[in-house]
């Protein structure tokens, strides 16, 4: 699948094959793909978790009010930023970065044929504290990307506006 047909045709996945297991090489191979996301600075200040744990999966969906697609999902990828000090050029781009990493996510994922859906956290403060207790980890939980094998097939969506466009 090419770049554009991936982005064309990705949609956010709530119904998953459930009891699917993702071979260990394909989250390095999307994880390798967030890596290599664009970054301020070149800082790359990420970190992501996998949890498969369908006991950390609960703790997450009881602390995440939207993130019931993680039910059926195979697993959860957690990005997690890491802010520069105010006193880098990098300053207070990590979310930008972030962002990032996670529509590489995305779009790797639909390549390998994965589902995934994106799940807001930061700057949801109660959701980053509870997350950062869930995965332990010293970086800010970003944002909460289910992934699983799909069990619907919304269909794409054209969204070109010209409205929201300015040629200048
Ligand atoms: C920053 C962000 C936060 C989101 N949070 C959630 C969420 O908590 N739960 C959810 O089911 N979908 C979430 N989504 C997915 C959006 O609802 C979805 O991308 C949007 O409705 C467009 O649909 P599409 O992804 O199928 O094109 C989020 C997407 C983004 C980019």
């Amino acid at each position: 699948m090419d770049v554009s047909e991936a982005i064309r045709s990705r949609r956010s996945i709530r119904r998953y094959k459930a009891g699917v297991k993702i071979p260990k090489e394909h989250f390095e191979q999307i994880l390798e793909a967030a890596m290599m996301a664009p970054s301020g600075c070149n800082m790359r200040p990420w970190e992501f978790a996998v949890v498969e744990d369908r006991e950390i999966l609960s703790e997450i969906m009881q602390i995440h009010p939207y993130a019931n697609m993680l039910h059926t999902a195979s697993a959860a990828i957690i990005v997690c930023g890491f802010p520069q000090e105010e006193s880098s050029p990098a300053a207070g781009l990590w979310p930008q970065d972030c962002g990032a990493s996670a529509a590489y996510i995305l779009l790797e994922s639909k390549g390998l044929g994965y589902g995934t859906c994106w799940c807001g956290v930061y700057p949801n403060e109660d959701r980053v504290e509870a997350l950062k207790n869930i995965v332990d980890t010293e970086g800010i939980p970003f944002c909460i990307i289910a992934i699983g094998v799909p069990n619907e097939d919304p269909a794409p969506r054209g969204k070109y506006d010209p409205k929201k466009v300015k040629f200048m």
